[in-house]
């Protein structure tokens, strides 16, 4: 089935380049803002969303979530979710060149990028995303909506809730949990527990 990518910016270039990579052929590229449709991305047409939708219902495509983020993982959330209620279901990417242990779970939506590695019994929830190079070990359980940003390390048995936002390059010691809602900034090491809705940044991780 042919895909089409919600969003137009960053995030959706990589999750194009990625679905490409793995063979898959995506119809078109969404904007809310029709003035910035009508231009193409990576050789596929950006159209109005609302055109794209009516062009393609629910059932005859799969969506994929190419919003991105800065400091919050809300608006991939609500995106998804809209979707959904709409009776689309969305497609998993996953990055031919990622490692994937052949026990791990990988949830609709979720989008597994290349070089991403998810070690033995890890689990990636609904439309959350494990991005360029980041490292779920054995045991993890990346909640829905979560964002593992580029780099980042999850050791053994971590739990990150849903809608966190793990930045580049943090890392999370074993066994912890991070709850839902977090934000970790990139390149702290997180050492404690951190409880739901916490900021943290730093070596080691503190409130920000
Ligand atoms: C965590 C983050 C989102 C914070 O953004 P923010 O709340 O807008 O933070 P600000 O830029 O306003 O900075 C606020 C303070 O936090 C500090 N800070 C920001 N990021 C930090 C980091 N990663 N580590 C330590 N301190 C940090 C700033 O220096 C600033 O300190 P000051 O008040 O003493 O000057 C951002 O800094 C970050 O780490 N972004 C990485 C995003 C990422 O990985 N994206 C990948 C997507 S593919």
């Amino acid at each position: 089935m042919k895909i089409i990518i919600l969003g137009a910016g960053g995030h959706a270039k990589v999750v194009l380049h990625t679905l490409q990579c793995a063979g898959m052929e995506v119809a078109a590229l969404t904007d809310n803002d029709r003035s910035r449709s009508g231009r193409s991305v990576g050789g596929v047409p950006v159209l109005f969303e609302d055109d794209a939708l009516r062009a393609h219902p629910a059932g005859t495509v799969l969506l994929a979530n190419g919003v991105g983020l800065r400091d919050s993982t809300e608006p991939r959330r609500k995106v998804y979710e809209r979707f959904k209620a709409l009776g689309y279901s969305f497609a998993k990417v996953t990055a031919p060149d990622a490692h994937l242990a052949p026990d791990a779970i990988v949830a609709e939506g979720a989008e597994i990028l290349t070089r991403a590695v998810l070690h033995p019994c890890a689990s990636v929830g609904e439309n959350a995303v494990v991005n360029t190079g980041a490292i779920v070990e054995h045991d993890c359980v990346v909640g829905a909506h979560a964002f593992i940003g580029p780099g980042a390390i999850l050791c053994g048995g971590v739990k990150v809730g849903a809608g966190s936002f793990i930045c580049s390059g943090a890392v999370v010691v074993p066994e912890l949990t991070v709850g839902d809602g977090c934000l970790v900034a990139a390149g702290a090491v997180v050492t404690r527990d951190l409880p739901a809705g916490a900021r943290a940044a730093g070596v080691p991780a503190r409130p920000k």
